[in-house]
C-alpha cells in the first residue's frame, strides 16, 4: 500500500481519486485537516475498500512510528504542506512548522523504520517529496525556464520553507541511502482548489459579482498546469524515477496574471451570462504582493525525455473543465467558505489592501 501526506488538500485528493481509478493498490491519506483540508474531497471515495483515511499530523512522531509499523508502505507520497504564499507573509511559522519541522519528522520516522527493512524491501521502497518551482525564485522576461539544475533561489517564506525540505530530502538520501525523488511543480489549477488562491478566487467572486482583486500590474507571469497532470506526473516519477533525483513538471503554458483573470471572465461570460454585463468589469487591480516574484517557468523535458510523461491537457481544455467543475458543485464553494475562510479574505482584501 501507499502512504499520502496531505491527502484532503487540493492536489492530494486528486492523486488519490486518480489512483484509485487506475490501480487495485490501496492508498491511507494521512492528513491533518488544517483549513486547507477537506474530507468532502474524498467524499466519492470514502467508502472504497482499498482507501482508508487517518486523521494525524506530521510533526507527532509517536504516531507516525506507529502507523509505519502497522501499514509497512511501499512508498510514501508526501503531499502534506502550509501552500499558500500569502498566508506566509502574514504568519510564516506554520510554514516552518509543517514544512520544516514536519517533513523532517516524517524523514526521520520513516528512516528508522526503513533502516530495519529485509534488502528488498529496503530498495523498493520509495519517498516521494512534492515540491514547488517557487523554490527557483524569479525570472526575468528572457531567462531561460528552470531546470532541475537551476540554483535554489527562494523569495517568500512559503519558498523557502518548500526549499528548505527539499535540501533535507536530499541529504536523507546522500547520507542515509533512503530511496528519495523530489519533484517540482508550476502552478496547478483544477476541481477542488481552495478559493483562495487565484483561478478559484476568481471564478467564486465572479460568480458573485464581487471584485476579482489583481495584484499590481497584473503582468506576473506563471506556468499553469491541470492538476490531473501534476498526479500522472507524480506517477510516472514514482514508478519510473531515478532514486535521488529530481524532476520539474510543467505546463507549457506561460501566461500573464491578467489574462488568466480575463479568460476565466469570459468563459463564465459564455456558461452563464451575467445579466449585469462583462465579468471583466470586476477586475479591480490592488496592492502587490510583497515581494511578488515575476516570472515562473518550467523546463520539462527531463520527465519528458526520461519517463515519458507529457500533460494531457491544454489549458484551453483543461481552464474549460475547471470552470464547468466549479459551477457544478456550489455545495461544496459553500462548504469551504466557513468562518475562517471569511476571517482570511477580510484580512487580505479587506483594508489593509487598497485598490
Ligand atoms: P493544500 O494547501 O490544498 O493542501 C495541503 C494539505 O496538507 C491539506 O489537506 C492540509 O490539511 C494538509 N496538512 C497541512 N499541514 C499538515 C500537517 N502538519 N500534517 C498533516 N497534514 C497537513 O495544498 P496543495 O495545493 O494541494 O499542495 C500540495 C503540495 O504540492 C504541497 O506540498 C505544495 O507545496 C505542492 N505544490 C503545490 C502547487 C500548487 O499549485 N498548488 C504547485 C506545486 C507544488
Ligand atoms: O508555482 C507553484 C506554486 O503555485 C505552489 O507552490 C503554491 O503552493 C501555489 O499556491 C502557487 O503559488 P502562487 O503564489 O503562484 O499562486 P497564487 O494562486 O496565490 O497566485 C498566482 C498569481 O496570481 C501570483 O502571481 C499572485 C497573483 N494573485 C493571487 C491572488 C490570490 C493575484 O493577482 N490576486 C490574488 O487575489
Amino acid at each position: 500500500m501507499i502512504i499520502v501526506t496531505g491527502g484532503a488538500g487540493f492536489i492530494g485528493s486528486n492523486f488519490v481519486i486518480d489512483w484509485l481509478a487506475q490501480s487495485d493498490e490501496p492508498v491511507l491519506v494521512l492528513d491533518c485537516l488544517t483549513y486547507a483540508g477537506n474530507l468532502g474531497n474524498l467524499r466519492s471515495i470514502e467508502a472504497h475498500p482499498n482507501f482508508e483515511f487517518v486523521r494525524g499530523d506530521i510533526t507527532d512522531r509517536p504516531m507516525l512510528d506507529a502507523l509505519l509499523a502497522r501499514t509497512q508502505p511501499r512508498a510514501i507520497i508526501h503531499f502534506a504542506a502550509e501552500s499558500h504564499v500569502d498566508r506566509s507573509i502574514h504568519g510564516p511559522s506554520a510554514f516552518i512548522r509543517t514544512n520544516i519541522e514536519g517533513s523532517f519528522t516524517l524523514l526521520e520516522a520513516t528512516r528508522v523504520w526503513w533502516s530495519a527493512l529485509p534488502e528488498t524491501r529496503k530498495s523498493s521502497f520509495r519517498f516521494l517529496h512534492v515540491s514547488t518551482d517557487e523554490v527557483y525564485g524569479t525570472l526575468s522576461a528572457t531567462d531561460p525556464a528552470f531546470s532541475e539544475t537551476t540554483p535554489y533561489a527562494p523569495n517568500s517564506p512559503y519558498a523557502a520553507s518548500k526549499a528548505a525540505s527539499d535540501h533535507l530530502v536530499r541529504a536523507w538520501h546522500h547520507t542515509y541511502g533512503l530511496p528519495v525523488l523530489t519533484t517540482n511543480c508550476s502552478n496547478n489549477y483544477g476541481p477542488f482548489q481552495f478559493p483562495e488562491k487565484l483561478i478559484p478566487l476568481m471564478i467564486v467572486n465572479a460568480l458573485a459579482a464581487k471584485p476579482l482583486p489583481v495584484y499590481g500590474d497584473g503582468r506576473q507571469i506563471r506556468d499553469w498546469l491541470y492538476v490531473g497532470d501534476h498526479c500522472s506526473a507524480v506517477r510516472a516519477v514514482l514508478e519510473r524515477g531515478r532514486c535521488g533525483e529530481t524532476y520539474n513538471i510543467g505546463g507549457h503554458n506561460e501566461q500573464a496574471n491578467i489574462d488568466i483573470v480575463r479568460t476565466v471572465c469570459e468563459l463564465l461570460d459564455e456558461r452563464r451570462p451575467d445579466p449585469a454585463g462583462p465579468r471583466a468589469r470586476l477586475i479591480t487591480h490592488v496592492t502587490d504582493r510583497p515581494g511578488h516574484d515575476r516570472r515562473y517557468a518550467i523546463d520539462a523535458r527531463k520527465i519528458e525525455r526520461e519517463l515519458g510523461w507529457h500533460p494531457a491537457e491544454t489549458f484551453a481544455t483543461g481552464i474549460r473543465r475547471t470552470i464547468d467543475w466549479y459551477l457544478g458543485h456550489a455545495d461544496w464553494i459553500a462548504d469551504v467558505q466557513s468562518g475562517a475562510y471569511r476571517e482570511w479574505i477580510a484580512a487580505q482584501y479587506g483594508q489593509g489592501r487598497s485598490a
